[in-house]
């Protein structure tokens, strides 16, 4: 996709972070935007943003997870917009949890928002992306869609997913001969609400490991928006965002399967002084 002025755009999970970091940056280059979110009060001071740069967007609540909700929005999304350019399907949450005490319904939670909620919106816009023209996909994986990481899991199993849904679905619009590119996006830490509204850690803990995400996240959302957005203008299949994701993506292209003895070992290092400072990892 060459440019983005009067493309409609749409993004998931829209009422903060990556997603309204994308929301703005397309409002600025001319953008049309359906933006959702499960938060209305997020989407809605997102959709505000954009419009006093001057673009149209119209905000809807939207739960991911709730697939004939996603294709209702579609058509929605297309009466409004007659067409549609760009799908984003960036909402997401975070779990930390070892696989032994994860309950069901958290695990459950990750899944049906990070996985299904991103197969729903790419079926869903699909033929739309199609008729178009001109479109494109971006689907949000993680560096966690790179490497297993011990208390990740869930939120691995998601994100893994999405990357091979995604890569496969490059493939298949290539066969076809589709007009639609697809990207699959891979952040490193990237500084926004994941880690605060993240479930599975004790208050004390949640409230420690927040402050050390804020620390250690070094790319901010708005760094996060321009890299992907100029992905998607070159039709990249995976996009890194942050110096860290080079180095995960790195990782196990070096060291193969045996980068799990290593993360492992860097792992119980880290629990080792988590604990001495009270921390339960
Ligand atoms: N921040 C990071 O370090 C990082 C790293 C790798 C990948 N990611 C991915 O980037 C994407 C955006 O995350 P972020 O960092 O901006 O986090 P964020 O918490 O700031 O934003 C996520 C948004 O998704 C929305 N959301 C949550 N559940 C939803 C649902 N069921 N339906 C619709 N919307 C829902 C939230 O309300 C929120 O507005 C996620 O897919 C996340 O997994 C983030």
């Amino acid at each position: 996709m060459k440019g983005f002025d009067g493309k409609v755009a749409v993004i998931t999970g829209a009422g903060s972070g990556i997603g309204r970091a994308l929301a703005v940056d397309l409002a600025g280059r001319g953008a049309r935007l359906a933006l959702s979110d499960i938060d209305p009060d997020g989407v809605v001071e997102t959709a505000a943003l954009c419009k006093t740069i001057g673009a149209q967007a119209i905000p809807y609540v939207l739960d991911v997870s709730d697939r004939n909700a996603v294709y209702a929005n579609a058509e929605e999304v297309l009466g409004a917009f007659s067409e549609v350019n760009l799908v984003i399907n960036n909402a997401g949450v975070a779990l930390t949890a070892r696989i032994e005490e994860m309950s069901w319904d958290d695990f459950e939670w990750v899944l049906n928002i990070d996985f299904w909620g991103v197969a729903y919106g790419t079926k869903a816009f699909l033929p739309h992306l199609i008729a178009s023209g001109e479109g494109h996909i971006v689907n949000l994986s993680s560096v966690f869609g790179l490497i297993g990481t011990p208390t990740q899991s869930a939120y691995n199993a998601a994100k893994f997913a999405v990357r091979g849904f995604t890569e496969a679905l490059r493939q298949e619009m290539r066969i076809a001969g589709h007009p639609v590119g697809v990207s699959c996006v891979h952040p490193g830490g990237i500084k926004t609400d994941i880690a605060r509204n993240m479930r599975g850690l004790s208050a004390v803990d949640h409230k420690k490991v927040t402050a050390a995400f804020d620390r250690y996240a070094w790319t901010t959302a708005q760094r996060a928006a321009k890299v992907i957005l100029r992905g998607v203008e070159r039709n990249s299949a995976r996009i890194l965002v942050g110096a860290d994701a080079y180095g995960y993506d790195l990782t196990p292209r070096l060291l193969g399967g045996r980068y799990q003895d290593l993360n492992a070992f860097v792992a119980r290092l880290g629990s080792v002084q988590a604990a001495k400072r009270g921390l339960q990892l």
